[in-house]
C-alpha cells in the first residue's frame, strides 16, 4: 500500500513522552482495516514530529502500535518538500482542478518539480521494498501520480493498481494543468487504474483521447506498448466493524457522554442533526448552514428544539483557501447561533472543531436524528456510508448531496442541491418530519448497498482484478511485443443482506 497520509502518527507530549494516534477520515481508516486483515507494508509520508523516534533501522515501525499486524514504512520529506509537492501542486493545483468547488487552481513551476522528486522518492522506497518481484503494489490517490512510472524505470516487471479517490475532470477543465499529460501518462504507467465512478473513468478517457498518442478500446488504454485497464470501482467501509461498534453494550455510555458535552441533554431539545467533516471548501459547509438557518426563520417553531451537531476536522491548515473556509465557517457558526439563540444557551450549532475517534463517531452517528452531508464536489464521501452503517437501528435520515459519488448509490437518501437554500431547507424538514416507516424503508435499502460493497470487496475487486491480469510484456531488442490485452473480468455483484448482517 502506498499513499502520502500515513494510518498512525507518532508525536511528542509536553511531558517529552510519545504518543501515538490513528489517522481518522473514511479513507484512512477503511485502508488500515484492510491492511490489517491481509498484512503487507504501507509506504507512507512520515509526518508526526515524534515518527523517526520509534522506527528502525529501515524506516520501519509495526502497527497499529497496541496490535501490531503490518509495517508501516515511512518516508522523510523536508517541510519545503511537503510544502510545494502536498500544499502546492496536490491541493492548490490538482484539488481545486478536480472539483468543482470554484477555486481557482494555482501551478507553480517549484511545485510541479517538487511533486516530481517526492513521487520519484516514493517510487525508490516501493523498489527498495519490492523483495518479490511481482507483489502486487496498490497506490492511492492524486499525489502520486508519477510513482507507478517511476516504479517501473527500476522495476519493470512490477504489477501496479492506483485507486483515485477524487473526481476526474472534464477535458474542458483538466486544461488548466499546464502537465496533464505527464500527469496520465504517468497514471497510465499502472497495470490497473480505477476511479470512483463511471463518470470519473469516461473523463479519464475522453481526456486521454485528447491529448495523448495512446489507443482506446472499451476500458484498455495501450501506450508505448504498454496496456492499462481503466475501470470505476467506487469505495466502500468496513461495514462490520462500524456495526460491530454500533452494537456494543458500551456504546452506550458513550453516546450519553456525547450528548452532556454537545448539551445535547438541555431542556427542549428533541432533534439533532449531524455533519462530519475535514475543513474543506469542497464539503459545503457553508450552503448547509445557510439551509439551517432558513429552516429555522421559516420553522420558528423549531428554535431551541433543533440542535446541529458540525465537526470539523482542520485540514491543509497553512493553505490560504482552508483558512479562508475555516474562518468563514467560524463566522457564520455565531451568526446563525445569535439569530437564533435565546440568549440564554449557545444556539442551535454545536461546532467542534476536532477529529473524532471512531467509536465517538458511531455514537454521535446513532443518537442524530438525520445527518447532512452537502458536498459542492466530492468523489465518494464516506461519510455517508459510515452513518448508514452505523445505523443498526434502522433510524436516522440521510440528507445526501447529488454532487458526491455517494449519491450514485445511496439513492435512497434525500437527495439535495446544496446551491438550493430553499430547497436544501425543505429536505431537512421533510428529514425531520419523515414517518417512521419511510425512515426505516430508506435505511434498510441504504444498508444493503452499503454492506454489499464494503472496503474490502472494493480491494479485491481492485486487486484479484490486478493478479488475473496477463503478465506484463518485457521490453525486447528491436520493435516492442505486447500480448493483446485480455478483457477486463466484471465487478461482483452486490450479495443480498443477510440477516446476521443488517
Ligand atoms: O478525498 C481525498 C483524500 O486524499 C482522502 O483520500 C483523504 O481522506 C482526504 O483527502 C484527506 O486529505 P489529507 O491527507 O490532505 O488530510
Amino acid at each position: 500500500m502506498v499513499s502520502n497520509r500515513e494510518p498512525y502518527i507518532h508525536t511528542r507530549e509536553p511531558g517529552g513522552s510519545v504518543a501515538w494516534t490513528a489517522t481518522t477520515g473514511g479513507v484512512a481508516v477503511a485502508l488500515d482495516a484492510l491492511l490489517r486483515e491481509r498484512g503487507g507494508i504501507w509506504i507512507a509520508h512520515g509526518a508526526g514530529d515524534a515518527d523517526r523516534l520509534v522506527v528502525d533501522s529501515h524506516d520501519h515501525v509495526r502497527v497499529p502500535p497496541d496490535a501490531p499486524a503490518y509495517t508501516l514504512k515511512r518516508i522523510w520529506l523536508s517541510a519545503e518538500d511537503e510544502g510545494r509537492y502536498y500544499g502546492g501542486f496536490a491541493n492548490e493545483g490538482l484539488w481545486p482542478t478536480c472539483h468543482i468547488a470554484h477555486v481557482r487552481p494555482i501551478y507553480r513551476s517549484e511545485d510541479w518539480e517538487a511533486y516530481r522528486s517526492v513521487n520519484t522518492r516514493f517510487a525508490e522506497a516501493i523498489s527498495a521494498e519490492l523483495t518479490e518481484a511481482t507483489a502486487p503494489v496498490f497506490i492511492q490517490d492524486y499525489h502520486l501520480a508519477l510513482v507507478a512510472s517511476e516504479l517501473r524505470r527500476r522495476r519493470p516487471e512490477a504489477r501496479t493498481a492506483q485507486f483515485w479517490h477524487i473526481p476526474w475532470p472534464h477535458p474542458d477543465r483538466l486544461r488548466i494543468c499546464p502537465w496533464r499529460k505527464e500527469i496520465m501518462s504517468g497514471l497510465l504507467a499502472n497495470d490497473l487504474l480505477a476511479f470512483q465512478l463511471e463518470r470519473d473513468r469516461r473523463n479519464f478517457l475522453q481526456c486521454v483521447r485528447e491529448d495523448l498518442p495512446a489507443a482506446v478500446e472499451r476500458s484498455v488504454v495501450t501506450m508505448d506498448g504498454h496496456a492499462t485497464h481503466v475501470v470505476s470501482a467506487p469505495i466502500g467501509v468496513d461495514y462490520d466493524r462500524i456495526t460491530s461498534i454500533a452494537t456494543d453494550r458500551s456504546l452506550e455510555a458513550e453516546t450519553a457522554r456525547l450528548r452532556r458535552e454537545l448539551r445535547l441533554d438541555a431542556p427542549g431539545v428533541e432533534i439533532v442533526g449531524v455533519g462530519v467533516d475535514r475543513l474543506d471548501y469542497t464539503k459545503g459547509i457553508p450552503e448547509r448552514l445557510a439551509a439551517i438557518d432558513r429552516l429555522l426563520t421559516r420553522h420558528p417553531e423549531l428554535r431551541g428544539r433543533l440542535a446541529f451537531v458540525q465537526v470539523g476536522v482542520p485540514s491543509r491548515t497553512k493553505l490560504e483557501s482552508y483558512e479562508a473556509i475555516e474562518h468563514e465557517i467560524d463566522v457564520l457558526v455565531a451568526e446563525i447561533n445569535r439569530r437564533h439563540g435565546d440568549g440564554q444557551d449557545a444556539g442551535p450549532i454545536r461546532y467542534r472543531k476536532s477529529a473524532l475517534k471512531i467509536r465517538r463517531l458511531v455514537a454521535l452517528y446513532r443518537l442524530a436524528n438525520f445527518c447532512i452531508v452537502s458536498s459542492l464536489h466530492d468523489g465518494m464521501n464516506l461519510v455517508a456510508k459510515e452513518f448508514v452503517a452505523a445505523r443498526t437501528d434502522e433510524e436516522g435520515v440521510l440528507v445526501l448531496s447529488e454532487m458526491t459519488g455517494a449519491a450514485q448509490e445511496l439513492t435512497d437518501a434525500m437527495i439535495i442541491n446544496p446551491y438550493d437554500v430553499d430547497g436544501f431547507a425543505s429536505a431537512i424538514r421533510r428529514a425531520i418530519d419523515m414517518p417512521v416507516e419511510e425512515r426505516r424503508r430508506r435505511m434498510r435499502a441504504m444498508r444493503r448497498v452499503v454492506a454489499g460493497h464494503d472496503v474490502f470487496v472494493w480491494a479485491s475487486d481492485i486487486l484479484e482484478g490486478l493478479e488475473r491480469m496477463t503478465p506484463r510484456p518485457r521490453r525486447v531488442r528491436g520493435p516492442e511485443v505486447t500480448r493483446p490485452p485480455r478483457p477486463f473480468p466484471p465487478f461482483r455483484a452486490a450479495p443480498a443482506i443477510s440477516d446476521a448482517r443488517r
